[in-house]
């Protein structure tokens, strides 16, 4: 049995802070302890008491970092991973000038192992131990990504893009070889390890009805798998749907009659909703993923945080790496925040941590291995340093609670505030400095 005691401040996502109090949702323990055991956390509390209890145990102390369940984004694209920040107009103008042709490159098998490796130390230099990321229609961009997550010991969520049409003939599939592909990644690594697989239509402009059909059938015969896309970005986009689907009543409908709601659908954006689409998401426990840096960049709009939220809506937040402009869930957060102010809805700190950690692990059906820092779950955890720059630590010296402590690193903070990261109880990233057993950690 393998165990190990961190000791630091501990942060616990106990409760959706959307629905309570936020200050008393997430459980704050400045002297805290995480006791791990053979990967899976055994005891979160207070380190007085976990140090009496475990007299014997190694300790790594971090001092007055900040533990807390590693990040989890929602909605990325590993292979954007090389076209972040390209100046463009809006979404369409951005797809056909920078990332289909990048995605093309993802038929070299060897640009694809390259770029998974470079995209997962990306993420996790960035504290982020688990996405939901769409790969290329390419199987060995899949396989690239899923192979490099399994030796790191990461929980990933990854799928094949599937579009058969409204793209470029390189990028081109069909209904067939889309659901056939998709189900022989399915077969070789959904439950493998602790990878899950998503079925991946890219979104309905590039899927004939066909397509979409099969996806749905592919989803029905595998109901343990993710579903990802994206819905109602951008207005010409909504109205791009409409005059490719005619028959539906609108864009969500088109996924609807195609068996593509439910627990498990992540739809990425969600902008621009009717009334009757919003019911509609919430009556059949459809995910949203809110994207700001993409929404901002692209010129996208505001997705509505405190609507999805009062109709108790799973909802995630994502990079959108790269539509979005930063691999940083805490710029994420910052980015939320102050698409938040503009819609004049101020979220707490709390709310943004929670967006960032459970929240996205339940929209990921997740919910009961990562996100919350408790015992039973898996010990997928960050450090934060509080104190990454000056600039930050300027701001935090007369931080009156944890609250003031946290909030400048989640506005100003980057890579450099990521002090350690563990996956599966594994040090991934940060100096590890076990402790001696019995002294005081
Ligand atoms: N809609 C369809 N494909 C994409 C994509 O790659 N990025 C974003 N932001 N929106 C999309
Ligand atoms: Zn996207």
């Amino acid at each position: 049995m393998k165990t190990a005691l961190h000791l630091g401040q501990t942060l616990e996502m106990r409760a959706n802070p959307f629905e309570g109090d936020p200050a008393t949702a997430l459980c704050h323990t400045r002297l805290g302890g995480v006791l791990v055991t053979d990967g899976r956390i055994a005891a979160v509390g207070a380190a007085d008491a976990l140090c009496a209890a475990h007299p014997t145990v190694p300790r790594i102390d971090h001092g007055a970092g900040l533990i807390l369940p590693g990040f989890v984004d929602a909605h990325a694209h590993a292979a954007q991973t090389a076209i972040l920040a390209r100046w463009s107009a809006r979404l369409t103008d951005w797809l056909s000038s920078h990332t289909f042709p990048e995605e093309m490159r993802f038929a070299d098998p060897a640009y694809a192992g390259q770029m998974a490796a470079l995209y997962l130390d990306l993420c996790l230099d960035h504290g982020t131990t688990t996405a939901a990321s769409f790969c290329t229609i390419h199987p060995e961009s899949v396989r690239a990504l899923m192979a490099r997550a399994e030796v790191l010991g990461l929980s990933w969520v990854a799928g094949r893009v599937m579009m058969d049409r409204n793209a470029p003939a390189a990028l081109t599939d069909s209904a067939e070889t889309a659901y056939d592909e998709s189900a022989a990644l399915i077969a070789e690594w959904q439950g493998r390890g602790r990878l899950t697989y998503a079925i991946t239509p890219r979104f309905a402009p590039t899927s004939s009805p066909a397509q979409l059909e099969a996806a749905g059938a592919l989803w029905a015969a595998h109901p343990g798998c993710l579903m990802q896309t994206h819905l109602s970005e951008q207005t010409e986009e909504v109205a791009w749907v409409k005059a490719l689907y005619p028959e539906a009543a609108g864009y969500l409908d088109v996924y609807d009659r195609m068996g593509l709601l439910g627990p498990g659908a992540l739809m990425g954006h969600a902008i621009h909703l009717t009334e009757a689409e919003w019911a509609r998401v919430a009556e059949t426990g459809t995910a949203l993923v809110h994207c700001p840096t993409s929404n901002t960049f692209l010129g996208s709009g505001i997705f509505a945080m405190a609507r999805a939220q009062a109709a108790r809506i799973p909802v995630g937040l994502a990079t959108d790496v790269g539509g979005g402009s930063s691999f940083s869930m805490l710029r994420t957060m910052a980015a939320a925040f102050e698409l938040g102010q503009l819609a004049g809805h101020r979220m707490h700190p709390a709310h943004l941590l929670w967006l960032a950690t459970a929240g996205g692990a339940r929209a990921l059906r997740l919910g009961d291995r990562i996100g919350a820092l408790a015992p039973g779950q898996d010990a997928d955890f960050i450090v934060l340093d509080l104190g990454s720059t000056a600039a930050i630590r300027a701001q935090v010296a007369r931080a009156e609670d944890v609250w003031d402590a946290v909030f400048p690193t989640i506005m100003m903070g980057d890579d450099r505030a990521i002090a350690a990261v563990y996956a599966g109880g594994q040090a991934l990233r940060g100096q590890v400095r076990p402790g001696a057993a019995g002294g005081p950690g």
